[in-house]
């Protein structure tokens, strides 16, 4: 964002864009809203988008898009074997991250299942900042485990440490030692930490991971799915980076690592993934699996037009006006709310801005699933849609029993470009409300449950009728509002 001052000297998220081409959205009346949510199986998940007001599940594949990527689409070469957008995209890749091969995948979890294939051996351990969902699935799937080792801090909800999703130097160490450098598959690092509100890492501590990684001969991977946001924090937070242009700071990021990947939902603004490895060994062990799993070698399930789109995207996340707009917004929506009393994590991260449903919903147990039942009483409240990031998002123990999630969040993510500020007060307003009507909310328990990846396809009920009694309270307050 330039830096523009308004009279009273307050700073606001000015969009340095200009909207070109909108989507009608529909805010349906609260009893079509409650409708909706039970229609669903109270799982954000499973609304129609039709019957959503504002999408805040996820900024996966749905960020704006840029003129000049729109433009690029029309030059794809649609080729199966040596299209030129291949090519294209190879040269902004090592204009970008240098010297690295690359090979093109369909999105971030089909670049995952293809490092886990080549790297996990069953026992053996991921060791990482944090886990997310698919990576997890993942691992465990080829008979590995995961480990976090991240700073104390990134568990706090509340904090002052900047970059929360730094790893402990410590724990990692300890970790190595522990379970012997060979049961290790690999270290990773995420960038942004998604699961514990879109946190970043810093420059700092990546060099030293990487440093210890490279003496333990352990592989090192990142996952820069989030890294655009991460960019911006590096830029603006870490000692000895203001100057520094995002385009360099993109480079030693990549330098640091054996093998990095990305979902080009996110980074790039389009669709698809890619893996950058820099071992020639393990490069060709990949290659091997993407025309097994992906599609041929310079498309990898990916449109051409997408690969176009992406290209460009990549380009245009080395423009800091373009990076900054989402942390600003998170930031405008985090300060909206804590300014309303609502509890969110702080400081703002990336992706979204994400409301500590434990504290919001204190009232109800783990067990009941609060982040799940605040994202559906906030869809009832608002046609706002969220997603819940905790023990829902978790997977059963083998004992059956609920693994608790360490944080219960409601991501309410801001795609790139997308929303307003009207939209982010809107939002504020209705969360305001629900948490002065929070008694009104309990907890939800499973009818269907899928064995993995529960949150995406299972279906809930709630504790009570307290969807109807919140709708009652919100037609009670409001009126004939919407
Ligand atoms: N890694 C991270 C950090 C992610 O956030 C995601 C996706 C993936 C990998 C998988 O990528 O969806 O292209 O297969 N996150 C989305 C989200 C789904 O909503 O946060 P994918």
């Amino acid at each position: 964002m330039y830096n523009v001052k308004l009279i009273c000297g307050e700073q606001i998220p000015l969009e340095m864009h200009k909207v070109r081409m909108v989507q009608r959205i529909n805010l349906l009346p609260v009893e079509d809203r409650l409708a909706a949510m039970k229609e669903a199986g109270f799982n954000t998940f499973l609304l129609r988008n039709r019957d959503v007001f504002l999408d805040m599940l996820t900024d996966s594949g749905v960020n704006a898009m840029s003129e000049n990527q729109y433009a690029a689409m029309m030059q794809a070469d649609d080729s199966y074997a040596g299209s030129e957008t291949f090519y294209r995209l190879e040269e902004v890749i090592h204009d970008i991250f240098g010297p690295v091969n690359f090979l093109p995948a369909h999105q971030g979890r089909a670049c995952e299942n293809i490092i886990s294939e080549t790297l996990v051996r069953p026992g053996t351990t991921a060791l990482m900042n944090y886990h997310f969902t698919t990576t997890m699935a993942h691992i465990q799937k080829r008979g590995g485990k995961v480990e976090e080792v991240i700073g104390d801090e990134g568990y706090r909800i509340q904090s002052d440490q900047l970059f929360k999703g730094d790893l402990d130097l410590d724990k990692l160490r300890e970790a190595i030692h522990r379970l012997g450098k060979e049961n290790i598959c690999f270290v990773r690092i995420e960038a942004g930490t998604n699961l514990i509100g879109g946190q970043p890492v810093s420059m700092g501590n990546m060099r030293e991971v990487s440093k210890l990684c490279r003496a333990e001969g352990i592989p090192l991977v990142y996952d820069a799915s989030l890294l655009s946001d991460n960019l911006y924090f590096i830029k603006t937070r870490e000692p000895g980076f203001a100057d520094v242009c995002i385009k360099d700071i993109t480079r030693e990021i990549a330098s640091l690592m054996d093998v990095s990947y990305f979902s080009a939902r996110k980074l790039g603004a389009a669709r698809g993934g890619g893996i950058l490895v820099t071992d020639e060994k393990l490069f060709l062990k990949m290659r091997e699996l993407i025309p097994f799993y992906e599609g041929f070698l310079t498309y990898g399930g990916m449109s051409v037009r997408e690969m176009e789109a992406l290209a460009v995207g990549l380009q245009e996340t080395m423009d800091f006006d373009v990076i900054s707009q989402t942390p600003i917004f998170v930031e405008a929506m985090c300060n909206e709310l804590i300014a309303r009393g609502v509890p969110v994590v702080t400081p703002p991260g990336g992706l979204g801005c994400h409301v500590d449903a434990k504290a919001f919903c204190s009232h109800i147990p783990q067990e009941e699933y609060p982040a799940g039942a605040l994202a559906t009483a906030l869809y009832i409240a608002s046609g706002v849609r969220g997603m819940e990031r905790g023990t829902l998002s978790e997977q059963r123990g083998k004992d059956g029993k609920d693994k608790l999630a360490v944080m219960e969040l409601v991501r309410l993510a801001f795609p790139k470009r997308v929303f307003t500020l009207s939209q982010v007060k809107y939002t504020a307003d209705r969360l305001e409300w629900l948490y002065r009507n929070r008694e009104i909310i309990a907890g939800l328990k499973f009818v269907e449950e899928p064995s993995v990846l529960r949150f995406f396809f299972g279906r809930l009920a709630p504790i009570g009728d307290w969807p109807e009694r919140l709708a009652e309270a919100f037609r009670r307050d409001f009126g004939d509002s919407l």
